[in-house]
């Protein structure tokens, strides 16, 4: 058959063994999912309340324009109605921007490493790739400028970015925007948007106004606990929204989802608790690294990306027999790191504990 080229060789996204694969493998009775970034603590009361007594009928199509979800975002945001665009996962709306706006020919900016779907999407599209290396983390937004030529389409800022958990301040992104050539978008992907709590973060939301240029991605499947239900949103201006739009698929947020989501938004009081705990568990992680003189980079994140200083392979498989599932720095590009979705305060101590038992095997330290 007549395949795209670039889509020849090319693997499809390999997510970690799901936790009843791992569960039989080592026999274990419990296993902790600490790989993805999903929220220890599940979702809100209220979505579970809702799914308890919801009698959606799931056998007629979904409102194709989320109009309830819609109409709850854009109040919370502060934003009109036509600035939204709902994508079923984050990961939905990076595929549509690639779809609409990368082709080959034209090349598109990017940090690395950063979240592994801009790549992905741009090469099934068959543009040219530009990479450039965060420096100390974060991304190098001077040298991703120097990268922008008349060819370029899209420039993507995951911030914070994921897998380092770092954050551009709001000085650096400024200056960044005035100079990106305004037929450039920028994308900024905020999927930890919830748990930043760094001063240097403003809510970028004033830029979408400022700048038709940009877009603004956020997702209900990290803080608000629902990966499952994929459901993610875009905020740009309307111009924006109404080119990318026709490329979305016709009905893609369900009917539960859509509802499960605009519960879980209106219980702010559950995000912020949540946010409070994960600071606590940030702590539990950082301190380990102190104590052990390993390097971690600041996050502002749920997850935290830091040194093992042995083989990350060894100590992902390592914990994977002991009950922890977590990401191997060498699958996103920085060896002898592991990167860890922050737990609740149980599930750290455990995973430290047995991290501690584990590199102490390994010989990093007696
Ligand atoms: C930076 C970033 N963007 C987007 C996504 C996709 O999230 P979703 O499709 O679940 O909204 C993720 C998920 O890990 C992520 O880390």
């Amino acid at each position: 058959m007549k395949w795209k080229q670039q889509i020849v060789d090319m693997k499809a996204y390999q997510p970690g063994k799901p936790m009843e694969e791992v569960k039989k493998e080592f026999g274990l009775e419990e296993v902790v999912k600490l790989a993805s970034n999903e929220n220890p603590y599940g979702f809100s009361p209220k979505v579970k309340a809702l799914l308890a007594s919801d009698h959606s009928d799931h056998a007629i199509y979904p409102d194709g324009y989320a109009q309830i979800l819609r109409t709850a975002v854009a109040k919370h945001l502060n934003v009109n109605e036509t600035q939204l665009l709902f994508g079923n996962g984050s990961d939905d709306l990076i595929a549509i921007v690639t779809r609409a706006l990368l082709y080959p020919g034209v090349n598109t900016v990017m940090a690395t490493p950063s979240f592994s779907q801009y790549r992905h999407n741009a090469e099934v599209e068959g543009a040219e790739v530009r990479e450039v290396p965060l420096a100390k983390g974060k991304h190098d937004l001077t040298a991703m400028l120097d990268e922008i030529d008349e060819n370029t389409s899209v420039v993507w800022v995951c911030n914070p970015n994921n897998p380092t958990g770092t954050i551009v301040s709001d000085a650096e992104l400024q200056d960044f925007l005035k100079k990106v050539p305004k037929e450039v978008l920028v994308v900024l992907d905020e999927a930890y948007y919830e748990y930043v709590n760094s001063s240097d973060y403003k809510d970028t939301l004033s830029y979408v106004n400022e700048y038709p240029n940009v877009i603004i991605l956020r997702t209900f499947s990290k803080a608000y606990g629902l990966a499952s239900f994929r459901v993610g949103y875009g905020i740009a201006q309307e111009e924006v929204i109404s080119k990318l739009d026709p490329v979305r698929a016709p009905f893609n947020n369900t009917i539960l989802s859509q509802k499960v989501a605009t519960v879980a938004l209106a219980d702010q009081a559950f995000i912020e608790e949540c946010k409070e705990k994960n600071e606590i568990g940030k702590k539990q992680f950082e301190q380990f690294c102190e104590k052990h003189g390993l390097n971690y980079y600041p996050s502002q994140t749920n997850f935290i990306l830091f040194e093992v200083k042995a083989d990350s392979d060894v100590v992902f498989k390592e914990m994977m027999k002991r009950g922890f599932i977590i990401r191997s720095g060498n699958a996103l590009g920085i060896s002898d790191y592991i990167r860890v979705t922050i737990g609740t305060e149980e599930q750290n101590d455990k995973f430290l504990s047995l991290l501690e038992e584990v590199l102490v095997d390994q010989g990093v330290f007696a």
